[in-house]
């Protein structure tokens, strides 16, 4: 079976030591997950694997066989950029914009997270979705670093994105 790439089948690669990182940017040309360390310490790398965050150097390609791979390049739809995406803009959430797309995979993966009921180490309380604080928030998405400092920013985007709902879940819990 083939890895299903943001929507579109894509053959794996005959050599089975191919990191899910090289397949995506050398055998499909996505070039915006980005490779910082390539050994799991920065989280630039990271995309979506049915839904849930993975650190793409760290995999391999072949593991991924039927499986729906999303990455920055997968987010936008017919009527525009993720809410995410947008709320970086408007946040400042970037300087020269390398850790991005692996911040943004990241932050969405983690609100799934979140919704799900996963605890934090700085989870309060252990049942029903987490409510996400700017604490929990830069908690949970501490293997993200940002070299350029942009932090705040970062934090304040994905709490404009994702707080709200996740009281609203709470709340309906
Ligand atoms: S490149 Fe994968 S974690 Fe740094
Ligand atoms: S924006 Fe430059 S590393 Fe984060």
């Amino acid at each position: 079976m083939p890895i299903i790439v943001n929507g579109s089948p894509s053959p794996l690669p005959d050599d089975p030591r191919v990191s899910l990182l090289d397949f995506l940017r050398e055998y499909r040309h996505l070039a915006g997950t980005k490779k910082g360390c390539n050994q799991g310490a920065c989280g630039a790398c990271t995309v979506l694997a049915d839904g849930e965050r993975i650190l793409s150097c760290l995999a391999l390609a072949v593991q991924y066989d039927g499986r729906q791979v999303t990455t920055i390049e997968g987010l936008a739809d017919e009527n525009g950029l993720h809410p995410l995406q947008q709320a970086f803009i408007e946040h400042d959430g970037f300087q020269c914009g390398y850790c991005t797309p692996g911040q943004i995979c990241s932050a969405i993966g983690m609100a799934a997270e979140a919704k799900r009921g996963l605890p934090s180490h700085v989870s309060v309380d252990l049942t029903g979705a987490a409510v996400l604080t700017r604490e929990e928030i830069q908690e949970r998405m501490s293997g993200n670093l940002c070299r350029c400092g942009a932090h705040n920013g970062i934090v304040d985007a994905i709490h404009e994105t994702f707080a709200v709902d996740a009281r609203a879940t709470e709340t309906a819990a």
